[in-house]
């Protein structure tokens, strides 16, 4: 049986053979920095898109690589037995050298000869034409030279044969290169049909019985002024999904049983102790399978989660694989190591980019470190969760969001487990509110404010917020804050009091600090109608004006139970997540400066004892 490395040996002597002359070119980056398009490459032909409209190729007109691929609009449908996010395409490229005539006999030889899958198994998809581009029958006929009968030879429209990288010519903007393709898929006779699909089967029902394992497109189109326009270079763009030739070569309709994903399955299992075999269990070990195949390929292009772009996409990728194990295991944090190591790096080791033993170390560092950031408040949020009625859940995304840090999707995919589908609108609108705010921050609107948003910086703003509740603690009401200056290197806070507090008194608050530190406090913030935020009374500043919506930091505790929280109070943040994360403090000096004003400093990891200037 042909393997996995055997497989890639097969179709780069045989493109690069003296008769196909092909020559390899390296894979692209997954991960794309100066591409302002896309960020992540999805498809073989992307890095050749200046050479399919004209400009030539350093290393010819003949090509082939694997690529890896990334495509996160395909989230959705991971869980099935053939969809996953990441994979890895063989592709090969004629840029304007031959064209139909060669490349269909080429690729059938490939699959028939070379990899010797059953020729009744396979069968064919061809262009059906629109009104500006004609049915393909020039593919037909070469099909048919190769002995295809019409029982196995497929019309379908633009929506299932035309490949570009925006999708069928009405959805292409001008300029986009595309055109009409002829797909081969395989037949699993196995697979009974499945009529929720559909009355009768056909190689592009979705029921798992057939399966496309290579796709030539023809791109002798663009869109120019609105209109597909023929180009005077005629290509070809082959891609077949690795992962899937793999499982038509096994005879295997789900992917995640061959070589490539079995030891990762395998890892899952014993982590979690739930079996594959588990109708309830199969859907999430997929989905985790998959995602953590993809943040260890992001990871090793120098990605790590943040709330931006590729960071975002791989903090997604990692909460939603963190949020099913949850699942899986009923909130036991089970270690990642051990899954990705023997799951995911050992068997791609050397291949792609993978070094196993050097990349290791830094894999695990990231992938616990957004793991462990997230599970506090993963058990929180769940439970959250599931005490919100049907109705709620729409509005509540965003505190989850905000809260908890889960992601929309994922707040989407528990509702939809629950039958409810929530819409994105409210989300939407309520993040531009939270932005806005945030930007009135950062624009340095609040009196005093940030020096940055590096995260001392952050750190020190969630401890003017102990310092502030911890002041009208032990001193009483008079005290407001009248601004506040932060660097990296300290905080500096100014209040209202009309006599100077005692050296006891300002021991007593580094005191309460310090202890809201030790008790880890989580940090959260929720957008409400200013009232309510009145209402629980939370801080605000006398001098700034809001709207109807403010932004509420609390320090503990929530708008359900403010009782809990320790500190309440209007801003625009950022904040850590939790008060942990700030270490002991000191009050290194108390300063008055102003009539009923005082100017107090506070440090981290500080020797000193405060000077006071009065
Ligand atoms: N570019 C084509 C695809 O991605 C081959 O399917």
């Amino acid at each position: 049986m042909i393997n996995a490395n055997d497989l890639r040996r097969k179709f780069a002597d045989y493109w690069s053979s003296k008769k196909l002359g092909h020559r390899e070119i390296p894979p692209a980056p997954l991960v794309l920095k100066e591409d302002p398009t896309t960020l992540f490459t999805s498809s073989g032909m992307q890095q050749l898109v200046p050479n399919l409209t004209g400009s030539p190729h350093p290393l010819g007109k003949r090509l082939y690589n694997i690529q890896p691929c990334f495509r996160a609009t395909d989230i959705d449908e991971v869980g099935d037995n053939r969809h996953t996010c990441f994979f890895e395409m063989m592709g090969n490229w004629s840029l304007g050298d031959y064209f139909k005539e060669e490349q269909i006999p080429w690729m059938w030889d490939f699959f028939v000869k070379e990899l010797e899958l059953s020729k009744s198994k396979l069968y064919i998809s061809v262009f059906s034409g629109t009104k500006e581009v004609p049915k393909d029958l020039e593919s037909e006929l070469i099909w048919k030279k190769l002995g295809i009968s019409d029982d196995h030879i497929f019309f379908y429209d633009a929506t299932k044969n035309w490949w570009s990288r925006s999708g069928p010519p009405e959805k292409m903007p001008d300029g986009e290169i595309g055109g009409p393709d002829a797909e081969v898929f395989y037949e699993f006779t196995d697979v009974p049909h499945d009529k929720k699909f559909g009355e009768n089967c056909h190689p592009n029902c979705d029921c798992g019985r057939f399966l496309e394992i290579g796709n030539s497109v023809f791109i002798q189109y663009q869109k120019n002024n609105g209109k597909i326009i023929e180009m005077e270079q005629k290509n070809v763009d082959y891609g077949g999904g690795f992962e899937r030739i793999l499982s038509a070569i096994n005879d295997q309709p789900d992917m995640f049983k061959t070589e490539l994903f079995i030891d990762i399955v395998k890892e899952i299992e014993e982590n979690t102790s739930k079996k594959y075999t588990d109708p309830l269990s199969i859907q999430a070990i997929r989905i985790i399978a998959d995602h953590l195949k993809v943040a260890v390929f992001l990871i090793i292009e120098g990605i790590v989660p943040s709330n931006k772009e590729h960071g975002y996409i791989l903090r997604r990728y990692l909460r939603r694989a963190a949020v099913k194990m949850h699942q899986l295991t009923g909130g036991l944090t089970p270690s990642f190591d051990q899954i990705l190591d023997r799951g995911v790096l050992r068997v791609y080791d050397g291949i792609q980019g993978i070094d196993r033993h050097k990349q290791r170390s830094l894999i695990f560092q990231v992938v616990n470190r957004e793991m462990e950031r997230f599970s506090e408040s993963l058990d929180r949020g769940l439970k959250h969760f599931t005490k919100l009625s049907d109705n709620q859940m729409e509005a509540e995304a965003f505190n989850l969001f905000a809260s908890y840090g889960f992601p929309f999707e994922i707040t989407a995919e528990l509702a939809k487990q629950r039958g409810v589908m929530i819409n994105k609108i409210t989300f939407d609108e309520m993040y531009k509110t939270h932005q806005k705010l945030s930007r009135k921050v950062s624009s340095g609107m609040f009196k005093g404010g940030l020096a940055d948003h590096s995260e001392q910086v952050i750190r020190y703003h969630t401890a003017t917020h102990l310092l502030h509740q911890s002041l009208r603690d032990v001193l009483g009401d008079e005290v407001r804050q009248e601004g506040s200056n932060i660097t990296g290197e300290r905080l500096r806070f100014d209040f209202s009091l009309s006599r100077k507090p005692s050296d006891e008194e300002i021991k007593k608050v580094e005191e309460i600090i310090n202890q809201k530190i030790k008790e880890a406090l989580p940090a959260r913030f929720e957008i409400m109608p200013k009232e309510k935020a009145d209402q629980i009374g939370a801080l605000s500043f006398f001098k700034e004006k809001y709207g109807d919506k403010v932004k509420v930091y609390f320090i503990g505790g929530s708008s359900d139970n403010p009782g809990l929280s320790y500190s309440k109070e209007f801003c625009g943040g950022p904040h850590i997540a939790n008060t942990s994360e700030i270490g002991p403090i000191k009050i290194t000096k108390i300063k008055k400066i102003g009539a009923n004003l005082i100017r107090i400093y506070l440090i981290q990891h500080p020797t000193s004892t405060p000077d006071v200037e009065f």
